[in-house]
């Protein structure tokens, strides 16, 4: 084979997601996954490090989920799911709510991490609609967010690069502080604060301070517990979403969880919500959801909810649907992956893991060029600055993104900083020594004088 044919074929047909394609520089062909590992067309082995985009969690290509996709697609590849059921769709649904926060008890499915925060903007709006409380339209979300690239989950996203071409068809939501604590909105110190950016203080734009302007109007609170991911990797303490709780039961309104990046392990607890023994009112999963496998999105609710669509009055019914919804490929495969986790331990994993990231990443603090150090579950953190006083992040970080990657990627590692935020996310089944040489191939380039010049 032509070592260049995928790379030619595709820059003739092919447009790729978030790619300025005038200036990109040539995809990376891959023709192979195994474990941590991807091999591309032109012979080389690569690490992946954002476990193709926060997705895979047991490895590429895992005998047990192959097995399981391959032995559904004998018997059934996909039905509508209106009006017909599978057991692949109920015995997911049943195992996940055995492992989900308690009180979530219906399970809805859709496409991916997009369409599971899109379902739940729909239900909270509808839900409160159904019980006679229309004027509840408003969602609260908080800066620094990201839910998705469809309308409703760019809206509730924070105003960016990616979001402003399309302002004109996005609804407005209420903002309030999100836990950055590196950059404390409220300008405070985190060993020494009681959490002012969600309540307490004089301040508009904390979260109790947005629910008391906007309280009777609220149809929810939607927030990515834990970690904010595409917005800068912000990991926050386990007090603010205890917070966030506490606030939506002060004022009435629903919680919705998105735990599309964090389910399933990532943040060490199964899901993210557990870091605060937070119980949410809906919840979205996608990404790790099927192990990286297959697209599948599912938004989790409460009896509380699903009962408020419940009526002989056919409005009140919840009009939504994928035609891939529940397909039974992916609900094999996610119910394998959730198999894995209990035969394998995989959260033990993840917390070596997270002991590892420690350890090693420790060391990096020191550096000029290093901000700060984040590091929660299987996600270790570094944010880059030009000046460590004033965390000035601007100039030349602006094209580092792009070096940073190709630098990593001369040297075996895949990875896709966030601007100047770098992170490394792999697959839990990644080994001490792997995890030390990422490590040491991070450390080795952010002291390479030719990328910070
Ligand atoms: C927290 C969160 N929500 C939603 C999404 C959207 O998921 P998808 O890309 O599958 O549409 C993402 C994607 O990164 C995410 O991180």
């Amino acid at each position: 084979m032509n070592p260049l044919n995928l790379v030619l074929r595709d820059r003739t047909h092919l447009w790729h997601p978030y790619t300025q394609m005038l200036t990109r520089p040539d995809p990376i062909p891959i023709v192979r996954g195994e474990g941590v590992y991807l091999y591309t067309e032109d012979g080389r082995r690569l690490l992946d490090g954002t476990s193709s985009w926060w997705v895979n969690i047991h490895g590429h290509s895992h005998p047990r989920l192959n097995e399981a996709l391959a032995a559904q697609a004998r018997v059934l590849e996909h039905v509508v799911f209106a009006n017909c059921t599978h057991a692949p769709a109920v015995e997911l649904a049943e195992r996940l709510l055995r492992v989900a926060p308690a009180g979530l008890s219906r399970v809805f499915y859709s496409d991916n991490g997009s369409t599971a925060v899109e379902v739940a903007l729909k239900l909270a709006l509808q839900y409160w609609a159904n019980r006679g409380e229309p004027s509840r339209r408003t969602f609260i979300t908080l800066h620094h967010a990201y839910h998705g690239d469809t309308v409703g989950a760019m809206s509730a996203s924070e105003d960016s690069v990616f979001t402003r071409p399309f302002t004109s068809m996005l609804f407005n939501v209420a903002r309030a502080h999100a836990p950055y604590c590196y950059r404390c909105p409220v300008g405070l110190e985190r060993s020494s604060c009681h959490i002012e950016c969600l309540a307490g203080i004089a301040d508009t734009s904390t979260l109790e301070q947005q629910l008391e302007q906007h309280g009777e109007s609220a149809a929810a609170v939607l927030v990515e517990p834990m970690l904010q991911g595409a917005g800068g990797m912000i990991v926050w303490p386990p007090e603010f979403l205890a917070g966030v709780r506490h606030l939506c039961d002060r004022f009435g309104t629903l919680l919705i969880a998105d735990e599309v990046l964090t389910g399933f392990g990532r943040t060490g607890r199964m899901f993210a919500c557990e870091h605060a023994a937070v119980r949410p009112d809906i919840m979205c999963l996608s990404k790790a959801l099927t192990g990286g496998y297959m697209p599948l999105g599912a938004t989790l609710t409460t009896e509380t909810v699903y009962d408020a669509f419940l009526s002989e009055d056919r409005t009140r019914t919840f009009f939504h649907g994928h035609s891939f919804t529940a397909n039974p490929l992916a609900c094999a495969v996610a119910a394998a992956s959730l198999d894995l986790f209990h035969e394998t331990n995989r959260l033990e994993s993840v917390r070596a893991l997270e002991r590892w990231l420690h350890d090693g990443l420790d060391s990096l603090r020191t550096l000029p060029i290093v901000g700060e150090v984040r590091v929660i579950g299987g996600v270790g953190i570094i944010e880059l600055v030009t000046d460590r006083v004033t965390k000035s992040a601007s100039g030349y970080l602006d094209q580092m993104g792009p070096r940073l990657t190709a630098a990593f990627l001369d040297r075996g590692l895949l990875l896709r900083p966030l601007g100047n935020v770098l992170y490394f996310m792999p697959p839990y089944v990644i080994t001490e020594s792997e995890t030390a040489w990422v490590i040491d191939q991070i450390a080795a380039v952010l002291q390479d004088p030719a990328i910070f010049r």
